[in-house]
């Protein structure tokens, strides 16, 4: 069953053509792979979908609601969250307290109601706190509590940024190159991560330019150029099609003339 529903996007920067009808559909409980050239589309589409950029054209469908054009902050109360795209880490913060914040933006209305039961909000400061701890032993970043942000590692603040997303409980979760610039052995624990996620019913749009990555951790693949959907299959078909080949060479070769 589809979970999300992108049809025929177009976006148009002044005369540049970066999305021409891009369609692609993510299943619910999947990882699924964007891949593409650089400048091909990718990231342009993700923040269309999280409404960080109005389109020119097209749909979007979220659980089969049209949730094209809405605000981002309806888009992320109804399930489906934009792992990087949230207000910045405090990286003089302790990791604890990243995290905090995080839970509590987002159960602030039911803490302000509850003002009025101090049982119930000592309850529900509980559940936080538990959230929070469960959280960041999931990420394995329990000992890293209280550090500052600042002193982690890139993939260990992804990470971080992995465990803010997750305090929404979200059904959904877009990723824009969760391994770039991270170590492969953590890049493949993030991923390990998602997977674990994945298998207690999250769904996964992630863009991802690592396709040991890809092939490892997808179980669909969207290839995009010059913003359109060329390609779509289970990750090796996709990256074994001479289509694929063609396209990144392609680039290449354009690159260097
Ligand atoms: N705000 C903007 N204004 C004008 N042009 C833009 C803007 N954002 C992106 N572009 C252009 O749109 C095209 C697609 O960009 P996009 O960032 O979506 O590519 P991408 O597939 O994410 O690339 P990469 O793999 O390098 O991240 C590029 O030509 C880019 O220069
Ligand atoms: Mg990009």
């Amino acid at each position: 069953m589809a979970i999300l529903e992108v049809n025929n996007v177009v976006k148009n920067f002044g005369g540049l053509k970066v999305l021409k009808g891009a369609t692609l559909s993510v299943n619910k409980g999947t990882i699924v792979g964007f891949v593409g050239p650089n400048g091909s589309g990718k990231t342009t589409l993700l923040k269309i979908i999280f409404s960080l950029l109005d389109s020119d054209g097209g749909s979007i469908a979220f659980n089969g609601n049209d949730i094209t054009g809405l605000s981002s902050h309806k888009i992320y109360r109804q399930g489906l969250s934009f792992a990087f795209q949230l207000p910045r880490l405090f990286l003089r913060m302790p990791v604890l307290d990243n995290l905090i914040i995080a839970a509590r933006q987002q159960h602030g209305e039911g803490l302000l109601r509850s003002l009025f039961a101090r049982r119930a909000w000592s309850n529900q400061e509980e559940m936080l706190a538990d959230k929070v701890f469960q959280t960041l032993n999931f990420l394995e970043l329990t000992h890293l509590a209280k550090n500052n942000t600042g002193e982690l590692s890139g993939g260990q603040r992804k990470l971080v940024e992995i465990g803010r997303a997750l305090m929404a409980d979200p059904e959904m979760m877009l990723l824009d190159e969760p391994a770039a610039g991270v170590n492969p052995v953590l890049g493949k624990k993030i991923y390990q991560k998602l997977r674990i996620l994945c298998e207690q019913g999250m769904t996964f749009l992630v863009v991802e330019h690592k396709l040991d990555m890809v092939l490892d951790f997808a179980d669909w693949v969207y290839m995009i150029d010059h913003g359109k959907i060329m390609l779509a299959g289970p990750p090796r078909d996709v990256i074994e099609s001479p289509d694929f080949y063609t396209t990144y060479v392609g680039e290449k070769n354009n690159a260097s003339s």
